[in-house]
Order: structure tokens, then C-alpha cells, then sequence
């Protein structure tokens, strides 16, 4: 579709007042709007466009809002939406950011935010690059973070829809999966990539300091306070706030966060007055916040306004077919920076790795090969790893297990189909072989 100069602005709501002060605020905003007070009115007019943009309330009788934005996330996906919603229904807001919307507006709103969340949108106009998930290739890799599983790949997905907006992030996943990683890549793939990204570990600080740390300090607001002080809140402004380890927040900093994300403001203490703040908030998790919500331990309602994009990073024992990707690349990096030669490492040892349960994650996949690289020469061999891990090794493939090549081969692919849901396109790319290939190899293998 081509951008004519004047883009057109779909609105959706059934409520006539609302969509009033909508139509008034786009034409102000120099845009053409077009209204419709029902998800199958709105169809009609997409399908008949050009619409550059669409604006729909979520809460509406007979087809929701929902609907709506699934049905432009299928057939129009070039097509951005802003989604409004009450807070009741953040939850909405959640489910619908994954279906494509790309920027939402919780109810009551002023006109400067209501400007500011159009004027983001059109900003992505014509930079948008959504395909439809059928076409999209298979990513190896994305801002430094490495796999080629399926679960990866649904994780670069979603950061694909994050760079034009500041909804809240939630990464959840064992320790050692990649939180961290994933939150810096949210951040730099952000157009507000040039301002600064701010990492806090939530259960690190005192709760009697952390008020000061995370929204500043004037001077003399206590003994000790000697200069005015920025908080974490401040310093990230304009860039992202990692709230690392959100499940360790106390009590008493949970209702001051909670505070700040609704008031988008923040006062430092001992000051009278709030000061504004733009920040994207990006909490990580390797804890189960909904059982902590259920014990009365984690607040629902703060879970539910960091909870709006959810990122659950995959234990990697679930996705072991990125495990020699990131051994090849742990094995390349170490060996670069202590100047030898990249390791060999046998099948053997690789297939043990693909059994072992790994509780630190990448982590610990890292500091292994790290240490392999620095202990070996040439070959890493299965004596060099640890004794609790070479007890997962499976055990035909323990060196005093004698297997043909052959019935090697056979397990091997029948491993990879599994664990591929039996997939052969994608187990063949993965052996390394065409599917051609691989059908024989089934055919004479039995
Ligand atoms: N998918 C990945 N690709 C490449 N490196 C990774 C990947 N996932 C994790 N790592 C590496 O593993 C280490 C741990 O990652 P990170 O600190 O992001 O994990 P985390 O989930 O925040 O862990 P924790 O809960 O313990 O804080 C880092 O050194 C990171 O570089
Ligand atoms: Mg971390």
C-alpha cells in the first residue's frame, strides 16, 4: 500500500462519545479518520482501504476488539494498531500486543497521550517488515542471542514487536536462559536505542535505600545525603529500566513501582514535586510469579502492568537442538581470545551434552566449553567432563558401548526427527543433509 500524503486513521468503538473525541483529535492531528462502531463495519472498510492506521477499543458486544487486531495481524499485517483498553483488562492488552498491535493506550487518557501513542505509530510507517509467520526464515541468531529451535525463534518474534513502543516486558526462564541477553536486545533493537539502558537487581538493594536508588534523592532529604542524586529511574529516562529479579522486590518497593508505572512520574526523595519520566520497563523472573501472586507474595496488579509483552525463555534441555550451535560458538569465541585453535569436539561428547539436563543453562554450557578450550589443545574427549555429567551420557554411546556406524546413524536421526516433531524438512537442515537425503537414509535404515 502506498502512503498518501494524508494517512486515513480507521477508529473502532462502539461507544459514540468516544469515538467523537477520537475523529476530533485525528482530524486536529491533520489525519483523515474514518469511524465505525462494530469489528465487521471495520473489516469492510480495511478490506475496501486505504487505512493506514487502526485505533479500536477492545470491549465491545458481539465481536470483540480481539478479533479485530487477530484479523488484521493475518490479512493486514502492514497495517499498524493502537489498542485501547480499560485496566481492569490489561490482560487483553498482553494477549493482543501478540497478535500485532503494536501500541496501546490504557483508559483514561489525555489528548498529549493519545497524540504522542498516534504520532509513535505513524512513525513505523512504511519501516514495518511484518511477513506473515508462514514466510518467515529461520533465524540463527538475533542481536548476539543464539538458537535456531522453535521456541527461539518465537522469542525473536516477539522482540520483533517491540522496537516502536514502551509496553512493559516480562522474560521469565531458569537461571542462565538468556533474560538479561534477551532485555538488552529489546533495548538496542528499540528506535530508542541511543539512550541509555539501566539494570537493576531488585533483591540486591536494602529496601531502607532503595527508594533513594531507584527515584533519587535531594540533598538533605536524610543524613547523609549531601548532594542531590539521580535515581535509576532518572538515569534511564528516554531508555529502558531492567528490573532484574522482579521476584525478590519487597512489599513496600513493589507499591512504589506500581505507583511510578501508573503516574509515569517518579519523586525523588525528600523533593515536593514529581518529575516525568518515559521509561520501558523490562523485569526478569526466574521465579514463578503466579504462584507468589497466589501466596500473597507478589502483587497481581503490578504483575499484570509489567506483564504486557511475555517472554518465557525455554530451559535448554528443551531446545538441545541449539546446544552445537552454541558450542560451536562458545568453542570459536574462547579459542579466538586465548589465541589457539578452535577445539574439536567428538560426537560423542555432543551427544552427551544433548542428555544432560543442564540446570545452569547457557551458563553453564558456556563456562564448560570455556574451560575445555583453556584445558585442552586440539580434541575435547569424553574423560575431560565432569563425572556428574558424563553419568547422563547415554549409554550406548559410553566408550565401552561398541555400535556400528550404522546403528549410530540410525538413533542419531531418529533422535533429531523427535525431537523435531517428526518434521523432516527441518530435521534434514538440521543433519545436515537434503530431505532427498534423508529419505533414503529412512528407507535403508528401516
Ligand atoms: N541464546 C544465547 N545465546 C548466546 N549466549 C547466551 C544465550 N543465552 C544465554 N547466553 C549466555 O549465557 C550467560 C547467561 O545469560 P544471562 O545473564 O542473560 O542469563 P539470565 O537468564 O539473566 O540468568 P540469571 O537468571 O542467572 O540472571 C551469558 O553469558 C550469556 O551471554
Ligand atoms: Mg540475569
Amino acid at each position: 500500500m502506498s502512503l498518501a500524503n494524508v494517512p486515513s486513521v480507521l477508529l473502532v468503538d462502539d461507544a459514540h462519545d468516544m469515538l467523537e473525541m477520537l475523529r476530533r483529535s485525528m482530524n486536529a492531528m491533520g489525519l483523515t479518520p474514518f469511524t465505525a462502531n462494530n469489528v465487521v463495519d471495520a473489516i469492510e472498510l480495511v478490506e475496501h482501504g486505504p487505512v493506514h492506521l487502526v485505533i479500536t477499543d477492545l470491549n465491545m458486544p458481539e465481536v470483540s476488539g480481539i478479533q479485530l487486531v487477530r484479523y488484521l495481524g493475518e490479512h493486514f499485517p502492514e497495517i499498524p494498531v493502537l489498542v485501547i483498553t480499560g485496566y481492569p483488562k490489561l490482560e487483553d492488552a498482553v494477549h493482543v500486543m501478540k497478535l500485532g498491535a503494536v501500541e496501546y493506550l490504557v483508559k483514561p487518557f489525555t489528548q498529549q497521550e493519545l497524540r504522542d501513542a498516534v504520532e509513535r505509530v505513524l512513525s513505523t510507517l512504511g519501516g514495518r517488515t511484518h511477513q506473515p509467520a508462514a514466510q518467515e526464515e529461520m533465524r540463527e541468531h538475533f542481536h548476539g542471542i543464539l538458537g535456531r529451535s522453535h521456541p527461539m525463534q518465537e522469542v525473536y518474534r516477539i522482540i520483533d514487536r517491540t522496537p516502536n513502543n514502551r509496553a512493559t516486558v516480562l522474560v521469565t526462564g531458569e537461571s542462565g536462559t538468556g533474560k538479561e541477553m534477551v532485555a538488552r536486545a529489546i533495548h538496542y533493537n528499540s528506535t530508542f536505542s541511543t539512550a541509555p539502558f539501566v539494570a537493576v537487581n531488585c533483591g540486591a538493594i536494602p529496601d531502607q535505600l532503595l527508594e533513594s536508588e531507584l527515584f533519587g534523592h535531594v540533598k538533605g532529604a536524610f543524613t547523609g545525603a549531601i548532594t542531590n542524586r539521580v535515581g535509576f529511574f532518572q538515569a534511564a529516562d528516554g531508555g529502558t529500566l531492567f528490573l532484574d529479579e522482579i521476584g525478590n522486590a519487597s512489599p513496600a518497593v513493589q507499591s512504589k513501582l506500581l505507583r511510578a508505572i501508573q503516574d509515569k512520574e517518579v519523586t525523588m526523595l525528600g523533593a515536593t514535586k514529581p518529575q516525568r519520566v518515559e521509561v520501558r520497563l523490562i523485569s526478569a523472573a526466574n521465579n514463578d510469579l503466579a504462584a507468589m501472586i497466589r501466596q500473597g507474595t507478589f502483587r497481581e496488579d503490578l504483575y499484570y502492568r509489567l506483564n504486557l509483552i511475555h517472554i518465557h525463555l525455554p530451559p535448554l534441555r528443551e531446545r538441545v537442538e541449539d546446544i552445537p550451535l552454541l558450542v560451536d560458538h562458545f568453542n570459536q569465541k574462547f579459542s579466538k581470545e586465548l589465541g589457539k585453535r578452535s577445539l574439536r569436539i567428538p560426537a560423542r561428547v555432543l551427544e552427551t551434552f544433548a542428555c544432560y539436563p543442564w540446570p545452569g543453562n547457557v551458563r553453564e554450557l558456556e563456562h564448560l566449553v570455556h574451560r575445555l578450550v583453556i584445558l585442552k589443545d586440539s580434541a575435547a574427549a569424553m574423560d575431560d567432563l565432569p563425572a556428574h555429567m558424563k553419568m547422563e551420557a547415554p549409554r550406548s554411546i559410553l566408550p565401552d558401548s561398541m555400535m556400528s556406524l550404522a546403528e549410530m546413524e540410525r538413533q542419531h536421526i531418529r533422535r533429531v526427527l523427535e525431537a523435531e516433531g517428526q518434521n523432516k524438512t527441518r530435521a534434514a537442515a538440521i543433519l545436515g543433509i537434503d530431505r532427498k537425503t534423508l529419505r533414503e537414509k529412512l528407507k535403508g535404515l528401516g
